[in-house]
């Protein structure tokens, strides 16, 4: 039987990314990764989490391995809040749920907010993880390009002018993934502007925002949000473990009512013994010297990439300057293709994403690649790198 036919209009025309793809090539020995998302694993606390996890099993076993809330495991929920109220992203009388990651917030609010038609404006590029959330509500997607300080507000709002079926417009406003860029607060409050004139929600996404290595924090749009139409979602992946899978999501109390319900027929609640080795975490260490450490090493591996691409790169090829995240991103001049040098570069084993990953139309070709800094080691980030650079000489002829 061909289940294919049988598939639904949600899903049939998904398509694996291609950062999966060249996942499945990143298994040949002596490869040289910047193609991934994740965090250093060699910063992840272990050694606390192991004893915390002993403490939890001995003696608080029941509730650990028990059925747990859907909103979550209550003093994780109740510090998380804190934690956001005191960085002023949060009201004392705002809302938070706990999620299995950043991921499934985004998810459980589409389910939610979107019905088949309607608009989803993205930042171009985006994360694709959120790209196929959209597409899987069977939204319209509606690009509009980055600029330095974000999203261009000029080409959004002849966008909102033409479409009136735009209900939502996602964001990932610091440290964007793909590109590392951070919006300006002068385009955060135009985004707010224009919610309020055309009546749109905006998705706040925010997993980077506590790995600023330089410059001055922005205040989130959540905090300038003075009617409840911003969604915010944040994450302990970049700054615990991804592996935990642990998220949180604020939003107006009605809508989190809604994705309790969709998160009830998903997963039920989010792993209780997961949410209880953070909260023991946060506790019992300093979670701000944690994060210190991490902005420090990330820092680091971010400038030795810069410094090595600002010498064995082509001079025509560019990259974004990151002051936080895991990201930069890279452009080369109009003509080339990033898919026709990622086969050459995974020649030499080096690996990256290719620009198409992060488009809406992603059949087009595209001459810009993101290019991750925290997994590699700084020897791996120089010879990776020059690596590269050998390879961009040769493909671009120059
Ligand atoms: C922009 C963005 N949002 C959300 C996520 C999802 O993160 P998680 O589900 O691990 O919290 C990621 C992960 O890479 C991301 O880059």
């Amino acid at each position: 039987m061909d289940i294919t036919s049988k598939l639904s209009d949600k899903v049939k025309h998904l398509e694996a990314s291609s950062i999966r793809e060249i996942f499945k090539l990143l298994a040949k020995p002596g490869i040289i990764s910047f193609a991934g998302g994740a965090p250093d694993p060699n910063l992840f606390p272990k050694k606390e989490f192991a004893e915390i996890a002993k403490e939890i099993l001995e003696n608080e076993g029941n509730t650990a391995l028990q059925y747990g809330i859907t909103e979550g495991y209550a003093p994780l929920r109740e510090w998380t809040k804190e934690r956001l109220v005191s960085q002023g992203i949060l009201d004392a009388d705002d809302d938070v749920i706990i999620v299995s990651g950043g991921q499934q917030g985004i998810d459980l609010a589409s389910k939610s907010l979107i019905n088949p038609g309607d608009g989803v404006v993205c930042e171009e590029p985006s994360f694709i993880g959120g790209l196929n959330c959209f597409r899987s509500y069977n939204a319209q997607l509606f690009g509009v390009p980055m600029e330095d300080d974000g999203i261009d507000t000029d080409a959004l709002e002849n966008l909102l002018k033409e479409h009136s079926n735009i209900k939502l417009l996602y964001t990932i406003s610091t440290f964007q993934n793909p590109s590392g860029i951070t919006s300006s607060l002068e385009k955060r409050k135009k985004l707010l502007e224009l919610a309020e004139k055309y009546d749109f929600l905006i998705y706040e996404d925010n997993p980077y925002g506590e790995l600023r290595f330089s410059g001055e924090e922005v205040p989130t749009i959540k905090s300038l949000d003075k009617s409840g139409r911003v969604i915010y979602f944040g994450s302990f992946s970049k700054i615990l473990a991804p592996g935990m899978r642990l998220g949180f999501t604020s939003a107006k109390a009605e809508l989190l009512e809604r994705m309790i319900i969709c998160k009830q027929t998903q997963d039920v609640h989010t792993n209780v013994l997961s949410q209880m080795i953070a909260y023991k975490f946060v506790t019992k260490y300093s979670i701000d010297e944690h994060i210190a450490k991490l902005r420090q090493v990330y820092g680091k591996k971010c400038k030795l990439m810069m410094e090595t691409m600002d010498k064995c790169f082509p001079e025509s090829v560019k990259h974004t300057c990151p002051q936080g995240g895991l990201f930069l991103y890279c452009t080369m001049p109009d003509g080339f293709d990033s898919k026709e040098f990622m086969k050459k570069a995974l020649e030499k084993n080096v690996a990256f994403v290719p620009g198409t990953s992060c488009m809406i139309d992603d059949k087009a070709t595209y001459s810009t690649f993101r290019m991750n800094y925290s997994t590699a080691s700084e020897e791996e980030i120089v010879k990776g790198v020059t690596l590269l650079g050998e390879v961009l000489h040769d493909y671009m002829g120059v």
